[in-house]
């Protein structure tokens, strides 16, 4: 079956890396993994992916006229059912094939982006493949109600993809995460983290800062979160990470060089603030950090900006983007 996972943009290869695991990559293009994989549960196993999507056409010849959108309107009218491999994907079930048309119908949407300038709007889009689907509900001026089909519409040079979403909700929302903090982790950004980092189920992994958790929860290993707000630490223990406990990641209660891997969004980027001795002196952070690693562990953060002081020495930078903003995945090791 011809899948694609769509991802945070600048994590492209994270996600190609993990889908490898499962099938065999294809392509990978603006925030796009296409690859084939058997039509089985495991599609819905991925982290890193912020959704996935089973592929029901690609057209090309999409230039940047309004005139361009029949050809979306055409391949739609030419979509394969795919409500039968969804379900064995894992997805919801597919209707019965002598139920009887329901009175209402179930509900059709479709959801569109597209890479560089053109002359419609992304409604636009939706509308012209909306056009050709049974049950399509506009998103133009109303929200839609729960769709039992949502088709993801992307455009990127002259090629636009339709696919089907393959679970009943997007993957990047997690069951899990029943509460966040301010600055809470994207989970399939989280993931990314974690997978950067090589960590293993074998490993000890700490978040100094772990706020809703996010980090561990999507990290395999032996965690542990800390955090200087006892809200937060309540909120990571209510998303079920049982061991988080309150500390200052500036005095962290962790013996020297006792840990693999630590797992960090710290406090001073724009969303959380700094507290305890993180305050004053926000460097304090690595240096806790340096001391608790093992001289072969890694940590691996979240960063506006890819600095760290000198008793750290980065591995590899990550560029990606955030809310339309550059962020950074750094993995450093002791100096
Ligand atoms: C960006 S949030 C972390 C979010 C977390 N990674 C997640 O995805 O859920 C930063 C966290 O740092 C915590 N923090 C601020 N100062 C701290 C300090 N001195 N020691 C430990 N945690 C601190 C804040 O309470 C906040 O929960």
């Amino acid at each position: 079956m011809r899948l694609l996972a769509r991802t945070v943009r600048g994590i492209e290869h994270l996600v190609a890396a993990e889908v490898a695991g499962i099938g065999r990559v294809d392509r990978i293009r603006h925030r796009e993994v296409w690859f084939t994989a058997p039509p089985t549960p495991a599609v819905l196993d991925l982290r890193t992916a912020d959704d996935v999507f089973l592929i029901g056409a690609v057209c090309r010849g999409i230039g940047r006229t309004r005139a361009d959108l029949a050809r979306v309107t055409r391949a739609a009218a030419r979509l394969p059912d795919l409500a039968a491999v969804r379900a064995r994907c894992g997805g919801p079930p597919a209707p019965p094939c002598d139920s009887p048309p329901a009175t209402a119908g179930p509900v059709t949407e479709v959801v569109a982006s597209f890479v560089g300038r053109r002359n419609f709007s992304r409604y636009d889009l939706e509308d012209a493949a909306g056009a050709a689907l049974p049950g399509y509900v506009s998103r133009r001026r109303s929200r839609v109600p729960a769709a039992a089909s949502s088709w993801r519409l992307t455009v990127a040079g002259d090629e636009a993809v339709l696919a089907l979403r393959v679970g009943g909700r997007p993957l990047h929302r997690r069951p899990y995460r029943t509460r966040s903090v301010p600055g809470s982790l994207h989970p399939p950004l989280a993931a990314a983290l974690a997978r950067l980092a090589g960590v293993t189920p074998a490993m000890t992994v700490v978040d100094p800062c772990c706020g809703a958790g996010t980090l561990l929860l999507e990290s395999p290993g032996c965690r542990f979160g800390l955090d200087e707000s006892r809200a937060a630490v309540a909120c990571a223990r209510a998303n079920g990470l049982a061991a988080a406990a309150v500390a200052d990641a500036g005095r962290l209660p962790v013996a020297s060089a006792s840990l693999d891997r630590v797992l960090v969004n710290p406090p001073w980027d724009r969303q959380a603030t700094s507290l305890g001795s993180l305050a004053a002196e926000p460097a304090r952070l690595w240096h806790s950090v340096r001391r608790i690693l093992r001289p072969d562990g890694l940590v691996a953060a979240v960063l506006a900006e890819p600095d760290l002081p000198r008793c750290l020495r980065i591995r590899t930078t990550v560029r990606i983007r955030v809310a339309g903003r550059p962020v950074h995945l750094v993995l450093a090791e002791p100096a």
